[in-house]
């Protein structure tokens, strides 16, 4: 498949791009230098020229940027989604879009399913609610909840960030009050590629490792998985000092994913294949699209 990548400098649009290629397809990476996706008319005579099979959007803008600047969180996390559903829709290509458990209120106490109805409480998750629905404009389309992704180039996740403290053995403190179903970036890369390559239905899916976790839990599987005796300090959320909401209970449910074939494995297994990965190159991120690092989150 000929395939346009946008969002392709970010984290996940980095993995993505590989894995693509990987599966032989004929990839476009666009950056935000390249394309600026709240440019309508430039995004789509350039998917116009492009002619792609499939669009695959790994653009975002963050949660802590989305409260600051909520105008651009419109303009790219729900806008930008739009054009693109627009430009997917007048060359007939597959829309491919990732969101995020910040369409919930995590209040639930059981992983949440594609069905349960969304109730964002932050700009962001409104933001990524709403390109979610702007996503559905392309006939063919597959959204992706993802979320707190690790196994990053540069390694600039929480996630990635416990790993080098703990092989450190530095002390970490970890919330026990905070409920997520981790993603590694490469599982999620190769979901995408099958979903990309199959015939599923058009919708939402829950593209996460299996099982969830508190952020404590998985903290002390990483010391067991490592062998380190570092020193774990469970803390509570309600310590955080952010004016962002983040959902307490944030677990999601893969099983739409794996009745279709695509499993996504347990997460212990993924921070297993993580830890086991060399280390891996990334080129820089500019830096208007990076997260601000935030506590244990
Ligand atoms: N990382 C997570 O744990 C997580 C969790 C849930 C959902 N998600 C979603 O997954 C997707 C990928 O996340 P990520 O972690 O890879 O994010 P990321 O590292 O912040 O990358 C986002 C990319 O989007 C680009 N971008 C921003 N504004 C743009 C614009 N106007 N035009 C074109 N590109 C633009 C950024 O470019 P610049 O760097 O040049 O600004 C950046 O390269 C996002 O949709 C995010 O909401 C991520």
């Amino acid at each position: 498949m000929r395939i346009v990548v946008t969002g392709a400098g970010g984290q996940l649009g980095q993995v993505l791009a590989r894995e693509l290629r990987r599966g032989d397809h004929e990839v476009a990476a666009l950056t935000r230098a390249a394309l600026d996706l709240t440019q309508r008319e430039q995004v789509l005579e350039r998917v116009g020229k492009l002619r792609p099979q499939a669009v695959v959007n790994a653009a975002g803008f963050g949660v802590e940027a989305s409260e600051e600047d909520p105008k651009t969180a419109l303009a790219v996390n729900a806008f930008a989604v739009r054009t693109l559903a627009e430009a997917c829709r007048n060359t007939d290509a597959t829309f491919l879009h990732f969101s995020s458990d910040f369409v919930f209120d995590g209040t639930a106490t059981s992983a949440y399913r594609e069905t349960d109805r969304p109730n964002p409480g932050s700009v962001y998750g409104a933001t990524k609610l709403l390109g979610e629905w702007y996503a559905q404009g392309a006939p063919r389309h597959f959204i992706l909840r993802i979320e707190s992704l690790f196994g990053i180039p540069a390694g600039k996740s929480t996630i990635d960030r416990m790993f080098e403290d703990i092989r450190a053995g530095r002390t970490v403190s970890a919330f026990y009050d905070r409920t997520v179903s981790p993603a590694f970036v490469d599982d999620v890369a190769a979901a995408t590629r099958r979903l990309l390559e199959g015939r599923a239905s058009s919708g939402v899916y829950h593209c996460v490792n299996a099982g969830f976790t508190t952020w404590h839990e998985l903290a002390m599987e990483l010391c067991r998985q490592i062998g380190s005796p570092s020193n774990v300090i469970p803390v509570s959320a309600e310590t955080l000092e952010s004016k962002v909401f983040r959902p307490k209970f944030a677990a999601l449910s893969n099983e739409k994913l794996a009745n279709l074939g695509i499993e996504l494995p347990a997460w212990q297994s993924a921070l297993g294949r993580a830890l086991a990965a060399p280390p891996r190159s990334a080129s820089p991120i500019p830096p208007s699209g990076v997260r601000p690092r935030a506590p244990r989150s």
